[in-house]
């Protein structure tokens, strides 16, 4: 049996036919080739799924589709504007927490939410945040390290107008800043080890994620 399903993807409305046992990932992979969200585990452990649901994260492959009816889903192609990388995207880039990318769209929605509900997180709140997502290459720190960089990058033009730290001047309403290149040149860690002997969900108990298709 199919069904229409109904999703507000990335500020759109999509349609669209699949059979009515898909999850959310099967959902936006296959139904309207969104395949930016990652099938990893493909049972809740990895959080290369992790899409926004109503601003929420949740894991995608453990959503059943219908369940996203009607409501906000953001997915990592929703980050970017149209030639401007979001300035957690550019946070990553320049730290270098993204190394494979497998798991980098997970991390990436988890760490936007975490932005969305708290601006200025600490280590151990960003660390909190991404337990869920899994990375086998990077060792955490880039990952924490870019965070706290896109936190002091999304600051900066609020501190501009605020009569200025240094910061680059006031963006509009809802754009994409660029990095503030004083805050890029501060960025933190430059080191390539692990953030610490757990890591962020317990290396020992992590399950192999699959390499990728696109
Ligand atoms: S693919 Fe969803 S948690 Fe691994
Ligand atoms: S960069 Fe995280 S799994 Fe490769």
């Amino acid at each position: 049996m199919h069904a229409i399903l109904t999703l507000i993807v990335n500020g759109d409305r999509r349609d669209v036919g699949i059979p009515e046992h898909y999850t959310l990932l099967e959902a936006l992979r296959y139904g309207l080739g969104l395949t930016g969200s990652k099938q990893g585990c493909d049972k809740g452990d990895c959080g290369a799924c992790t899409v926004l649901l109503d601003g929420e994260p949740v894991l995608s492959c453990l959503t059943p589709a219908w369940e996203a009816e009607g409501r906000a889903v953001t997915t990592v192609e929703g980050l970017a504007e149209p030639g401007r990388l979001n300035p957690l995207q550019e946070a990553f880039q320049v730290t270098g927490g993204a190394q494979c990318g497998f798991c980098t769209p997970g991390i990436l929605m988890s760490a936007w939410a975490l932005l969305q509900r708290n601006p200025a997180p600490t280590r151990e709140e960003i660390r909190a945040a991404l337990a869920g997502n899994l990375c086998r290459c990077t060792g955490y720190t880039k990952i924490l390290d870019a965070v706290e960089l896109a936190a002091e990058m999304l600051a900066a033009p609020t501190r501009a107008r605020r009569g200025g730290e240094g910061g680059q001047a006031a963006a509009p309403a809802g754009a994409v800043r660029s990095p503030d290149p004083a805050v890029a040149a501060a960025a933190p860690g430059s080191g390539s080890g692990r953030d610490t002997a757990e890591g962020l969900a317990g290396e020992a108990a992590a399950p192999a994620v699959a390499g990728g298709e696109p």
